[in-house]
């Protein structure tokens, strides 16, 4: 054999190699030249029959042509293969770049809305988020919130009660978002620093009353927090919520067996032409209820009196987004009509933040 054949050689399997279009073909011309059977495999078996000064020219240009396409071969297959991840990845491309549709349908519901308007401004506070069951048991709704079984206050709730148990309790649908400051301090040490968005239910309906509404809970517990931390705690929310400066606000002596002392909030407004305006004006809201949480509430839940003190409140969702967004009539919340929510919902994607605006 002459060196120029296997340079002949040399050139046609290179040729090949680079011809080979996908993986599979380029497998074939691989076990055709270097497999057992293999072209160049076989040359070098007929090695072992030469002459051996013929041998010793020839085998060093076999080896050479072997490894030599035994490498095309190498750098064919990883292009191959990169060309391959390339279509594949461009066949299964996502574009991320997709604009959202915020002119689609979906919107945010006001009392969704305000909910995570709540827990920016008072995340920002460095409270947390706490919840508890719609299904409560007396001891939770009324008793360890120091209202005893015959306590005015339980008529005045409009209390749904559910069918007596085998052993005689009657579970109620919670009338306020209270219990969950029960729960809250029965099961974890103090201090405590949550506010309780939620559902609440009392049979009451008209404007501005619903069989479920939704209220806001507050529990401010540490060794010396006294009224002026819930003062400033609520005047404080009262701008960040309503996004103006300064807020016009009465702080009303008032009674809740939870708290002593108790006190409601208004907050200052006008109604000219039909126009509401809140923070400023002659006229006056109720917004919600609060005050320092009475020592026998705190005993109720094993906290000592002399040690921990401190305040909560207790405020109508549903109220607050009406006032805030203009919205006349509080049935229309739960009436599950898309016009209604096309009007007053909100936008997906503009999710309350204090530093980019609560609303826009
Ligand atoms: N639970 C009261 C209600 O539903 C509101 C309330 C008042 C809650 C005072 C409080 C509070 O935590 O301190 O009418």
């Amino acid at each position: 054999m002459l060196q120029s054949e296997i340079d002949g050689l040399s050139l046609e399997l290179r040729g090949a190699v680079e011809a080979a279009g996908d993986l599979e073909a380029l497998e074939r011309i691989r076990v055709e030249v270097l497999g057992r059977k293999g072209r160049v495999t076989e040359l070098l078996k007929g090695l072992g029959k030469m002459a051996p000064e013929q041998r010793l020219r020839i085998a060093p240009a076999l080896n050479a042509l072997k490894d030599g396409v035994a490498a095309a071969l190498e750098q064919r297959r990883d292009r191959l293969k990169a060309a391959e991840l390339d279509a594949r990845l461009a066949a299964e491309r996502l574009d991320l770049s997709l604009p959202a549709r915020p002119e689609g349908e979906g919107r945010v519901h006001p009392v969704s809305q305000v909910m995570d308007e709540l827990v920016a401004i008072f995340s920002d506070m460095g409270f947390t988020v706490a919840e508890g069951p719609d299904i409560e048991d007396d001891f939770h709704n009324f008793t360890a919130l120091n209202i005893p079984p015959e306590h005015p206050a339980r008529q005045m709730m409009d209390t749904f009660y559910l069918k007596p148990r085998p052993d005689g309790q009657r579970m109620v649908l919670r009338t306020h978002t209270s219990p969950v400051q029960i729960r809250t301090m029965r099961d974890n040490p103090p201090p405590y620093r949550i506010i309780v968005p939620g559902r609440t239910y009392r049979c009451d309906s008209d404007q501005t009353h619903t069989p479920m509404f939704h209220q806001v809970e507050g529990l401010v517990i540490d060794r010396d927090t006294h009224m002026g931390h819930l003062k400033g705690t609520l005047v404080e929310f009262c701008r960040a919520f309503f996004e103006v400066a300064e807020v016009k606000m009465r702080f009303r002596p008032s009674h809740f067996p939870f708290t002593e002392p108790s006190a409601e909030v208004d907050i200052g407004c006008s109604r000219k032409s039909g126009e509401l305006r809140i923070g400023e004006g002659e006229d006056w809201l109720e917004i919600l209820g609060c005050g320092m949480v009475h020592p026998k509430v705190l005993q109720n839940c094993g906290l000592d009196p002399e040690e921990w003190q401190g305040f909560a409140w207790g405020m109508g969702i549903d109220r607050i987004a009406m006032l805030k967004y203009g919205i006349p009539d509080l049935r229309a919340f739960f009436d599950c009509d898309l016009r209604w929510l096309r009007h007053y919902g909100f936008v997906p994607l503009d999710q309350p933040s204090l530093g980019r605006g609560l609303s826009r």
